[in-house]
């Protein structure tokens, strides 16, 4: 079976203190997951290894960093690299969130970059795809969606994408209280999936977890992860409440 993820993203959030503070008590739940299910946190560069230190020793739980430049070191003031996350022993890194996309003009062709550095460090990436309003009001999100993925991942060979992790956040439903439908996330999910295997066959279409974020909370979760192509979640807001994360946790198939 492929994995089921509750996967937060903390984005630019939390002091030191409160970071510490939200971590020890979802870890203090002592939430029981099965083989088949991991939680991963998504935090800010600063805390990465602060997070990994307090789930180290737990299984199924992982950290990922919520981004990595392009290159593999060198005269980039203020980025870091992939390499540099493999050495803190972090395992995933979140490509491509449309913040990263509409904020700091990052494109397909470059997402493509970053997840081949990723891969080549052994990180896993949780890629990002998702319209915007305006893109699913004429109807074209189907299309859209498929030149995101097309472009930054089908470079990648069959074994590399085996187990890949992508992540489908409609933009008009990101930190907007307005979710996804979970039919309209079961859809465009059987699409992502259709799309994969048309390029790389169901076999290993299967094997990837795609995940569905924007606006997910502890109320609506279980109906959301209970789609058969909705994987988990990824989680902005609600992941910084730890009974709300909880729940969300607990929700997972
Ligand atoms: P949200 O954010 O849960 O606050 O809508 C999700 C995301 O952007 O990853």
């Amino acid at each position: 079976m492929r994995k089921q993820i509750a996967a937060a993203n903390w984005k630019m959030n939390l002091t030191l203190a409160q970071a510490n503070e939200l971590l020890d008590e979802i870890i203090s739940k002592r939430i029981s997951i099965s083989k088949d299910q991991e939680v991963v946190f998504g935090v800010p560069f600063p805390y990465l290894l602060l997070s990994k230190e307090k789930v180290k020793h737990l299984q199924g739980y992982f950290i990922s960093a919520q981004n990595c430049y392009t290159h593999i070191s060198g005269a980039y003031t203020g980025e870091v690299s992939a390499g540099m996350l493999a050495s803190c022993a972090i395992e995933y890194v979140i490509i491509g969130h449309s913040e990263r996309r509409d904020y700091f003009s990052e494109d397909n062709r470059m997402l493509a970059q970053k997840v081949d550095i990723a891969l080549s460090n052994e990180l896993k990436p949780i890629f990002c795809c998702g319209e915007s309003l305006k893109v699913r009001e004429d109807g074209t999100q189907n299309e859209f969606v498929e030149k995101q993925l097309a472009t930054s991942l089908f470079h990648l060979k069959p074994s590399q994408i085996q187990n890949f992790v992508v992540a489908y956040e409609p933009i008009w439903a990101i930190g907007t209280g307005k979710t996804a439908t979970s039919d309209q996330a079961q859809e465009m999910h059987a699409h992502i999936r259709n799309v994969f295997s048309k390029k790389y066959g169901t076999a290993v279409s299967d094997t990837i977890s795609i995940l569905y974020g924007g606006s997910v909370k502890a109320n609506n979760a279980k109906e959301i992860f209970s789609k058969p192509d909705v994987d988990g979640g990824l989680i902005g807001g609600a992941s910084l409440n730890a009974s709300e994360f909880e729940v969300i946790i607990r929700s997972l198939k």
